[in-house]
């Protein structure tokens, strides 16, 4: 796939996963709205994408601001003309003590932005997509939200139902030219992962995961989840009995 001059509407832009898919398709030449609430890290993403050879706009933007993210496509819009992939990716771990202790206005907040965010992003993109019968909307979802985790309802939920909007929407807009991937990363070092102290098995660098979801999206694959091997123990769980999940999962050490 030729990424040049590609635009791509990238939220979660200013850090991790985020920060390295936009420096990394930059340098295949394409152009990157780049959306996120901190202003200078998102300018220095700008910078960097811009001095590897890509051209990027740095939108400073909630994506739980239903108003602010339409007005951040339309901005791109109006500089490139359309947008041909959203890769909703702005999202918290929920890791804090309150969000643990299910207070619901925690709760609430990781669902607001890793459920509804993406919500949001896809209505800002979407139906310019189908007018041209073109695009693809890409969302960074979680392992996390094949079956519940310990300590991790929130965030296992908001991954389960960011599974289940794109896999919808999907059915909903097949054969309308607009593709529809769902990622599934296991662990991968970050600043949401730095953060955590339990173990995280077949943790991944960001050098190792950026191509997979990179050819993930070239491929217009419907799922893509890595690493094979926690990929593969998730796969493993989701066939298991709900006895015997529980006796499994409910005594695992990690999460997310
Ligand atoms: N790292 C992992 O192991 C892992 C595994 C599976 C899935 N994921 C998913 O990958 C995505 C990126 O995570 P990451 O690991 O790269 O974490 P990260 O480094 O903390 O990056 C999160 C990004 O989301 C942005 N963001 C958070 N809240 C936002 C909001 N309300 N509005 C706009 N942007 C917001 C942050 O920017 P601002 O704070 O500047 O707004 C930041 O750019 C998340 O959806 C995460 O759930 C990560």
């Amino acid at each position: 796939m030729d990424w040049k001059d590609k635009v791509i509407f990238l939220t979660g832009a200013s850090s991790g996963i985020g920060e390295a898919l936009a420096i990394e398709l930059a340098k295949r030449g394409a152009i990157l709205g780049l959306l996120a609430r901190r202003p200078e890290l998102l300018e220095r993403v700008r910078c960097e994408c811009e001095r590897t050879g890509g051209t990027a706009l740095s939108i400073v933007c909630d994506v739980t601001d239903h108003a602010r993210i339409i007005a951040a496509a339309n901005k791109l819009r109006k500089e490139f003309g359309h947008i041909d992939i959203l890769v909703a990716n702005a999202g918290i771990g929920g890791n804090d003590e309150e969000t643990r202790g299910l207070d619901p206005v925690a709760v609430k907040r990781v669902i607001d932005i890793n459920l509804l965010g993406a919500v949001n992003a896809i209505h800002a993109v979407l139906p310019e997509m189908l007018e041209r019968g073109s695009g693809h909307l890409v969302g960074i979802s979680s392992l996390a939200g094949s079956r519940g985790l310990p300590k991790s309802a929130a965030y296992s939920a908001s991954k389960a139902g960011l599974n289940a909007y794109f896999e919808s929407v999907r059915l909903d807009i097949q054969d309308k030219g607009v593709a529809v991937t769902i990622i599934q990363p296991g662990f991968i070092k970050t600043p949401l992962t730095a953060v955590r102290a339990n173990k995280m098995p077949f943790l991944m660098d960001l050098e190792d995961a950026i191509p997979l979801i990179i050819n993930a999206i070239e491929k217009k694959k419907k799922f893509a989840s890595f690493p094979w091997q926690l990929s593969a123990i998730v796969g493993v769980g989701r066939l298991m009995p709900a006895w015997m999940y529980d006796r499994i999962a409910g005594h695992a050490r990690y999460r997310e």
